[in-house]
């Protein structure tokens, strides 16, 4: 077949800060979905868009050419709404998991396709495959019919959802272009229309720990998926929240799997339980069901009753023991004062080099493996308390963890103030 346009005109286009066409856009989406873009010219394409940018036509356009890569859910069939959160990810963000069965509990359908973890946040599904018998795999039609008799699904996208951005997104994590706002909006937000949810709450994460360390960037990255979401027709909001230091007390996907059965069971961390009820009223909203508090369904039990239907829908067995680490390592306080910080990040490679992550697509991760922390900025510490509990099958894998949290806290002398964000910066939408 012969191609509209040549890949070296499109490339050389964006080099010299030129605007794509809608033309050339569909074309080299498509044309390196087919494979007739090479990867070095979709590399080098990419590289131009991260240097050079590209306009909200052009951004809403890419967007739509990777919609259009593959197929299209449609959930307009249920007899509810449906709502579904997205995070930018960050460490100990395990907030989809009290949060799917708590909005559904609420009368709105929650349909979550998610992803597995790279690098040092966590994956959604890492962290429900440690639940024994739990599958991440669902037809379309399983989908659908668990989202009608339960109200929510956790699940692996499907090989036919945008493969578009699959192909991009591998090339991007290995040429330095993932940073770039415009690939990580069309991104997100191609996957998300394509899923079909009427409403889409975005969780942009802020701070170490974060993709997006600065605030600006991280609300023009907000700024462009809620345009290009409220475009599409789906009702978006973001709200910009604070990944300087990790979400709850644990990090790794069994202990996360566990500190979410907590909140679910009406304690758990305060961080956790505020960042999971503002997410669900802002779900709740977009929705159209003003009228429901989803505090009262987590202090009732209803939240916790759709999330154990849940798991055994999907072969889990939720009253199973969690799996537990083998080893575990104490990190304890070197002086008295007060913890004025514990960085995200830090937190998060110590946890993966732990083993609750995984360095390449193709590795498998450890249920039981990562970090336990025993205080959070604020608190008052005495020199020999425990401040982190490191949890692996492997103990060779501590002294590379250790060196991952060297500078990530600080103990400041009694009476100091930490210089804390609040946990929900700002809202746009
Ligand atoms: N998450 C995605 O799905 N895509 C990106 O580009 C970045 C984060």
């Amino acid at each position: 077949m012969s191609e509209p346009f040549h890949a070296v005109d499109v490339i050389i286009t964006k080099r010299d800060r030129g605007e794509l066409s809608d033309e050339q856009i569909d074309w080299v989406v498509d044309a390196y979905t087919r494979g007739v873009v090479a990867e070095e010219q979709m590399s080098s394409l990419t590289m131009a868009i991260l240097l050079n940018g590209m306009n909200r036509r052009e951004i809403e356009r890419w967007t739509a050419a990777m919609i259009s890569s593959g197929e299209r859910m449609n959930f307009s069939g249920l007899s509810r709404p449906t709502a579904d959160k997205h995070s930018t990810g960050g460490v100990g963000d395990k907030i989809t998991l009290p949060l799917a069965p708590l909005v559904a509990a609420c009368g709105v359908a929650v349909p979550q396709l998610s992803g597995r973890g790279l690098g040092h946040t966590g994956g959604t599904l890492d962290k429900l495959e440690s639940i024994p018998g739990w599958r991440a795999s669902l037809d379309n039609a399983q989908m659908m019919a668990q989202l009608e008799d339960v109200g929510a699904v956790i699940c692996a996208a499907g090989p036919g959802l945008t493969p578009a951005d699959k192909k991009l997104y591998a090339l991007r994590d290995v040429t330095g272009t993932v940073e770039a706002i415009p690939l990580i909006a069309s991104s997100i937000m191609s996957k998300k229309i394509a899923e079909g949810t009427g409403a889409l709450v975005l969780d942009v994460k802020v701070g170490s720990g974060a993709f997006m360390k600065d605030v600006n960037r991280a609300r023009e990255l907000a700024e462009t998926m809620v345009a290009l979401g409220t475009d599409a027709g789906v009702t978006t909001v973001a709200l910009l929240t604070n990944m300087q230091t990790p979400l709850g007390l644990t990090a790794g996907n069994a202990l996360e799997v566990r500190e979410s059965v907590e909140v679910l069971a009406g304690g758990g961390p305060e961080d956790v339980v505020e960042l999971t009820l503002a997410l669900a009223r802002e779900m709740l909203t977009a929705a159209g069901r003003t009228d429901v508090d989803p505090a009262e369904a987590l202090d009732d039990g209803r939240a916790m009753d759709v999330w154990r239907r849940m798991i055994s829908a999907q072969g889990g067995d939720p009253d199973a023991d969690l799996p537990w680490a083998k080893e575990t390592h104490e990190v304890r306080a070197p002086a008295d004062g007060v913890l004025t910080q514990l960085d995200a990040y830090k937190v998060g490679v110590a946890a993966w080099r732990l083993g609750a992550g995984r360095a390449r697509k193709e590795h498998s991760v450890q249920a039981g493996a990562g970090v336990v922390m025993h205080a959070k900025p604020g608190a008052i510490v005495r020199c020999g308390d425990p401040l982190l509990t490191l949890h692996t099958d492997d103990p060779d894998l501590f002294e590379r963890a250790l060196e991952a949290l060297d500078g990530a806290f600080f103990i400041a002398p009694e009476g100091s103030r930490p210089d804390l964000l609040p946990l929900v910066i700002d809202r746009i939408g």
